[in-house]
């Protein structure tokens, strides 16, 4: 597998993740298709704190993911919401997810964030430390899939909120 290098969105990606992330989610069957609009909202509102994209041949953007401000239940300061996080059909499962994963855990944890949430599949994100037991809550989602990962020694527990722009 080949190193892949993350640098941070500029002007010129933005049509391109809406793209990409559209076009990464379509064949989900939980997805209900605005995630591409939902970073576009992020960035429109001043949320989107982390928005990583992978170094790859100029002009072909393959993967991105989004890191907003977010509250994990009793503890409302210092939390990311990690997503939407895509990758072109083409070009999964060859280690660019992780790697911007890694990369935006890296930035936020260097930043003096105290941690982060996410809904999401249990089966992928534990290999980066998250997890799901039940402590946090999000509305109806099973508590399977609604993870966290601290920084540091706090646990949080309660209901988490996620940045407007994907509420
Ligand atoms: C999730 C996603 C970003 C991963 O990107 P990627 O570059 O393929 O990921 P990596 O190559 O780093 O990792 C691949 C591993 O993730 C697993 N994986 C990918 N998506 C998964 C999912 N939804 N549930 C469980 N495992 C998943 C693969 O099976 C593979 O597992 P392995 O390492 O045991 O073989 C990509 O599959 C994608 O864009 N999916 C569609 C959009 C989506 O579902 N986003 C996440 C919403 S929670």
């Amino acid at each position: 597998m080949t190193q892949v290098r993350i640098r941070p969105e500029t002007p010129a990606d933005i049509d391109a993740i809406r793209d990409l992330t559209d076009t990464a989610f379509a064949p989900m069957a939980f997805s209900d298709g605005t995630e591409g609009a939902c970073i576009a909202r992020l960035r429109a509102d001043g949320d989107l704190a982390l928005s990583l994209v992978p170094e790859t041949t100029p002009g072909q953007l393959v993967g991105h993911v989004a890191f907003s401000p977010a509250s994990a239940g009793d503890d409302d300061e210092g939390w990311f919401g990690l997503g939407p996080v895509a990758v072109l059909p083409d070009r999964q499962r060859g280690g660019i997810g992780s790697a911007l994963i890694r990369a935006g855990l890296d930035r936020s944890q260097a930043s003096g964030a105290r941690g982060c949430v996410l809904i999401g599949s249990p089966a992928y994100y534990r290999r980066f430390g998250f997890a799901a037991d039940g402590r946090v809550s999000y509305r109806a989602i099973p508590t399977r899939n609604v993870m966290w990962l601290a920084f540091g020694d706090h646990r949080p527990a309660g209901e988490m909120k996620f940045s407007p722009g994907l509420e």
